[in-house]
């Protein structure tokens, strides 16, 4: 027998349902031109349940306080223009982190933490290799943020890069256009580097 109790239990489980789906630990955002960066953000959580890591979300669709939700950030992003963050200026459909930092440049980041990756053309762009991820990470350390992730320079062949800080890159970096083969041995050895911290294992 229907009664308004059941309705109202029902619409309950949904609403519930729905916050359960937002609460995940991890909340993992990207921004993407040609669709390398989602492509890799998707990769990345298909490896967890939906409780340890939200979808990969474009930031283009992202508000602030779903972003403020998490204390756990993986945040990706390809760097495009002259070592530009990806946007409306670079011609990022949508928009994406050039947009939305401004969107949460008055948040305060004390108690997260934040793993970044980038992706960039390093034969292309050896000037500006992976910069955007150090813009990224300007911008998160400057409000508190603490980071896990950094990844060794070594097997890279760049002149300079905005993401590097004592010689090592603020995250992982990876090359789709000149060492694709790398990436998913670097994304595993990554994920090990961020495990305890991100409570993966
Ligand atoms: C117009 C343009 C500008 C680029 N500028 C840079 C750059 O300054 N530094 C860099 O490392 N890569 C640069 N790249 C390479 C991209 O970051 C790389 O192709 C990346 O995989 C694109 O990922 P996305 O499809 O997610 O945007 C540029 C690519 C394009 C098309």
């Amino acid at each position: 027998m229907l009664y308004p109790g059941h309705i109202l239990h029902k619409r309950f489980v949904a609403f519930a349902t729905t916050e359960v789906n937002n609460m995940a630990r991890i909340g993992l955002f990207f921004a993407s031109s040609t669709g390398n960066t989602r492509r890799i953000a998707k990769a990345l959580k298909k490896r967890f349940d939906d409780d340890t890591m939200a979808d990969a979300l474009n930031v283009n669709k992202a508000t602030p306080e779903l972003f403020a939700s998490y204390s756990h950030l993986i945040l990706g992003t390809s760097t495009l223009g002259a070592g530009a963050l990806p946007g409306l200026s670079t011609d990022c459909m949508g928009g994406g982190w050039e947009e939305f930092l401004p969107k949460i440049e008055h948040l305060d980041f004390s108690g997260k933490t934040i793993a970044l990756f980038g992706l960039g053309d390093q034969a292309k762009y050896p000037d500006e290799f992976v910069d955007a991820m150090g813009l990224l990470y300007e911008f998160f350390k400057a409000r508190n943020a603490s980071f896990v992730g950094a990844w060794p320079a070594d097997d890279y062949d760049f002149i300079s890069s905005k993401a590097l800080v004592d010689d090592e890159f603020v995250g992982l970096a990876l090359d789709q256009e000149n060492q694709k083969l790398l990436t998913d041995a670097r994304l595993e050895t990554w994920l090990k580097l961020i495990a305890t911290e991100f409570e993966l294992i």
